[in-house]
């Protein structure tokens, strides 16, 4: 199906939404010749926490399930991941991962230690998924394993065990327990979270107190033979800028590599009452959008304080938790945090990954919380019916970023504020150029009501052919159902022109489009 910008924007029927700002034209400078940094393809990472219906029910299934699935994880996720090049998964947490001791997680099934959930819902987990299913996982999917590491209440000698168990390949106590488990090979696992929100869930720890312990922790986590640990320091919560600068000026420059950042975008700004994931007004969406252009600012602070010691940007910025959180569907378990996906978790995720480009000198990795029946997730199921969220097609979209070099842009648009005064801008936009030469601009327009008109100059590159694409909708609060699926979806968009270097494309509102310009 093709859309055109004239029949959408005859179509778009608001209901309570009304206007928010009248201005309808932008432009936008792409750099086609100034491209520097690579967006590296784990900017597109996931998470998956034990937590209510995320690994049980939502990934694993067991090998005897009816359920089709490879290993024990459903099938459909699995194929759905691989068309989105899943870079890497984290796991087991979050909070869980400070509550979690490797050890229950392996041998036979039947025998393995049972432990009470007591972060998310008190229910009870059985370790049925543990080290040998979620890196096997990671080998099906072809995607980096991301581990984290229990240091709230673990010890130094379990982390160096299980980095030892993993990925040892002589003869040691852990190494010949792996075989003896069934695990001859050592598996390769680069990327190492030394404990989670260690200043809350993780151990309630002061700055200075947690960077004393990641050092202890990263002294004994080995690199063994030719697996390099890439190790991230817990950092701070949100906008917390003395976490950041103890954890960059009290833990040596050799002993990390990135340090983790977690932000979450919240409707209300208010834990207590976060708001509705499908009933929502004009203003609550608004201030959703705001909290969502919040990262921008911490990346661009957080970064400054990074930069004051590692100028040449060796340490990577891991924002390993973004994502909107809303208040859990009714009727379902509060601790199991289960949310619906409608074209307002779109926008929030074409914002979030534009800006991840945007600052691709400093953001390593993100991931985004969580990959399936939690908070921001990609998939819903319900048994064997599985959907695909707006959010899922935002990722498919925006896969043509993955490892191309990202073009700096100069956007003129307008800007506006949400009901509590803060800012956001009607447009946000970042492009890439591809390892063919050819270049990728996603655009995201926020505005409820209005098209925004945008002529764009390609400095230092003349395109021969224009495509697009778009994800959109009728109304901000659509979502795709078990009833309807494919309510929404990615579909081919004929709105953008071009001529030499000028590209002119009106960007529809509340739409997220992807132009692809060839040579
Ligand atoms: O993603 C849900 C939770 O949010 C994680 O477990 C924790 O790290 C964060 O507070």
């Amino acid at each position: 199906m093709r859309i055109h910008s004239y029949l959408l924007a005859a179509a778009v029927s608001l209901g309570t939404l009304s206007t928010a700002a009248a201005q309808s034209s932008a432009e936008l400078t792409v750099n086609a010749d100034k491209g520097e940094y690579t967006i590296s393809k784990h900017i597109y990472g996931h998470f998956a926490e034990h937590l209510g219906r995320c690994i049980y029910d939502g990934l694993w299934v067991g090998e005897n399930s009816s359920i089709p699935n490879i290993n024990g994880v459903r099938t459909d996720i699995i194929e759905a991941l691989k068309d989105i090049n899943i870079p890497n998964l984290r796991w087991p947490g979050g909070c869980f991962a400070d509550e979690y001791h490797w050890m229950d997680g392996i041998g036979p099934r039947e025998s393995r230690a049972k432990m009470i959930n007591t972060h998310w819902g008190g229910v009870v987990e059985d370790n049925s998924f543990g080290t040998h299913e979620f890196l096997n996982l990671c080998e099906v999917l072809g995607t980096e394993p991301y581990i984290c590491g229990n240091v709230g209440s673990g010890s130094v000698e379990e982390m160096s065990k299980w980095v030892e168990y993993i990925t040892f390949d002589g003869e040691s106590p852990m190494a010949n327990l792996r075989r003896e488990n069934g695990r001859e090979e050592p598996w390769r696992v680069k990327y190492w979270g030394v404990g989670n929100e260690n200043w809350g869930c993780g151990g309630n720890m002061t700055a200075e107190y947690y960077a004393g312990e990641y050092r202890r922790y990263a002294t004994y986590s080995r690199n063994y033979g030719d697996n390099k640990l890439y190790k991230v320091v817990g950092g701070p919560n949100s906008g917390d800028y003395h976490w950041m600068e103890v954890m960059m000026k009290d833990i040596p420059t050799g002993q990390k590599n990135g340090v983790s950042l977690h932000n979450y975008t919240l409707p209300t700004g208010n834990w207590n009452k976060k708001g509705s994931s499908t009933e929502f007004d004009e203003n609550e969406y608004y201030t959703t959008i705001t909290s969502a252009f919040y990262m921008d600012e911490l990346i661009t602070k957080h970064s400054a304080i990074m930069d004051k010691y590692d100028r040449n940007k060796r340490i990577g910025l891991i924002v390993d938790e973004w994502g909107t959180w809303y208040d859990v569907e009714p009727g379902t378990n509060p601790g199991f945090l289960y949310q619906q996906n409608t074209l307002r978790d779109a926008i929030v995720a074409g914002i979030h990954l534009n800006i991840f480009h945007n600052h691709a000198d400093r953001v390593h990795m993100a991931n985004i919380a969580q990959l399936v029946n939690v908070l921001q997730a990609l998939f819903l199921t319900d048994g064997e019916k599985m959907l695909k969220t707006p959010t899922y097609h935002v990722f498919d979209m925006f896969k043509v970023h993955q490892e191309a070099t990202m073009l700096p842009i100069y956007l003129k648009t307008e800007h506006l504020k949400d009901v509590k005064g803060r800012e956001y801008t009607q447009i946000n936009a970042s492009a890439s150029m591809d390892k063919d030469g050819n270049i990728n601009i996603s655009i995201v327009n926020s505005d409820l009501k209005n098209d925004v008109d945008i002529s764009c100059a390609i400095n230092g590159f003349n395109a021969k052919k224009v495509s697009a694409k778009i994800i959109t909708s009728e109304k901000i609060n659509d979502y795709n159902s078990f009833e309807n699926p494919e309510k929404i979806v990615v579909y081919d968009f004929d709105g953008a022109k071009i001529k030499g270097n000028k590209l002119s494309v009106k960007i529809p509102a509340m739409s997220v489009v992807t132009i692809a310009l060839n040579k």
